[in-house]
């Protein structure tokens, strides 16, 4: 039994250890078109849509890692204003552990690692971070190691981080995880800490490879240059109702915006891009969207194309009732989850705007993109178990027999 374990995971290591050997040489439109079943965990040749053409450097190769296209359906909120639509696009389907937008940056980073020649990843965030989850386990698929950054409060520093929400995926798949408090991570920044990691592991002998927070870097922001071209795609074949005035997206670190907000400017979709930021001030964001906009010789500046409002309340990562209590009511009302810190904040804010100033939304059809994040609600359930209630004891009817030794299962 063991040797046939081993064997197995043997079969995969050697299958994943040479990702070059699965290079395919079909543009990434043709493989859609195609259809392929065997493209996933690929590496293959990359060419930016004709609008994008123009920005610089342009990524020779991506791996495909996420399930894309990501559906686009109509979400029938309540109390929207008057002939208001929203759609959604459900980029927390990108995946299952490997989910979220987050997917998208990393089919961009992880070609440039591979082909860097990397064995290790090294990326940093929040202790419940989905970008670090979900790099841990792209990391894996492509047979390389992963070490996690993760900021945590002074009086959790020393201590086991557990295995709820994103920390259980990070740890079942074998990332090393690094706790750094809030603190001296203020004190040192994500920059020098990730270097002093990345020292470290090259004088033990490792090839590391840096990802900065959240995957935001001007690479990264291809991978929302080709989200604005897959909805182009999606458009055109999809429902003549459905040409969006606006796109409407949470912001943590701002590659994503980066993206969307370039795409939808540059490509045929000329949506107004509006940006709820969850933990920084709109103008941090503004100038560091335009450093990775500029990174890409784009040409644009970021306060032309992209509206960012604060949607930050309480602080990154903390909610108060009434944030979870939407989120609650919102799943309620259409099945859709939202997470607490980032998707759960930017539909709060978009719906607070939406009530307090109907005009500015009235007869516009909004595109708000689920970026992922379910893992994230996890660490919120304490303060949500007051929020859910249906469930009691089941009542049987007295007549129902009760005898020994049937039903036991099945
Ligand atoms: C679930 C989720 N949504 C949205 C964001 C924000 O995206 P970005 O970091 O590109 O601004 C993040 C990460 O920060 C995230 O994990």
């Amino acid at each position: 039994m063991l040797s046939s374990v081993n064997g197995s995971v043997r079969q995969f290591l050697s299958f994943n250890q040479r990702p070059q050997r699965l290079l395919h040489l079909t543009p990434r439109s043709q493989f859609q078109e195609m259809g392929s079943h065997f493209d996933f965990l690929t590496k293959k040749p990359y060419s930016p849509p004709s609008w994008a053409s123009r920005l610089s450097p342009i990524p020779s190769h991506y791996f495909s890692l996420g399930h894309f296209p990501t559906p686009i359906h109509k979400w029938n909120l309540p109390n929207l204003p008057n002939n208001t639509e929203v759609w959604l696009k459900r980029d927390d389907l990108s995946g299952m552990q490997l989910s979220g937008n987050k997917v998208r940056k990393l089919e961009f980073l992880l070609a440039d690692a591979v082909a860097q020649g990397a064995d290790c990843i090294i990326t940093i965030g929040g202790i419940q971070s989905n970008h670090c989850r979900a790099t841990a386990v792209a990391a894996r698929y492509l047979n390389l190691d992963s070490y996690l950054i993760l900021r945590t409060s002074k009086v959790l520093v020393d201590q086991d981080p557990g295995l709820i929400g994103n920390l259980l995926v990070e740890r079942l798949v074998g990332a090393h995880v690094e706790l750094i408090s809030k603190e001296e991570y203020a004190k040192i920044g994500s920059v020098a800490l990730t270097n002093d990691l990345k020292e470290k592991l090259i004088s033990e002998g490792r090839r590391p490879y840096v990802i900065p927070v959240g995957g935001s870097n001007s690479l990264g922001t291809w991978g929302y240059i080709e989200a604005i071209r897959e909805i182009e795609q999606q458009l055109q074949t999809g429902p003549a109702e459905a040409k969006f005035d606006d796109i409407v997206v949470a912001c943590g670190s701002g590659g994503t915006i980066a993206g969307l907000s370039f795409g939808s400017w540059m490509s045929s979709l000329k949506a107004k891009v509006h940006a709820f930021s969850v933990c920084d001030d709109p103008d941090y964001f503004y100038d560091f969207v335009q450093g990775l906009l500029d990174g890409l010789e784009a040409g644009v500046a970021s306060r032309d194309i992209v509206n960012i409002q604060n949607a930050k309340g309480l602080g990154y990562a903390i909610n108060t009732s009434e944030e979870l209590k939407f989120v609650k009511d919102i799943a309620a009302a259409t099945g859709v989850v939202l997470d607490p810190v980032y998707s759960g904040k930017a539909a709060y804010g978009l719906l607070k705007d939406m009530t307090e100033n109907p005009e500015k939304w009235e007869g516009r059809k909004v595109l708000f993109i689920h970026t992922g994040g379910l893992l994230g609600l996890y660490e919120k359930v304490e303060q949500m178990g007051s929020l859910v209630g249906n469930w009691h004891r089941m009542d049987v009817h007295e007549s129902v027999p009760r005898k020994d030794g049937i039903g036991k299962m099945f």
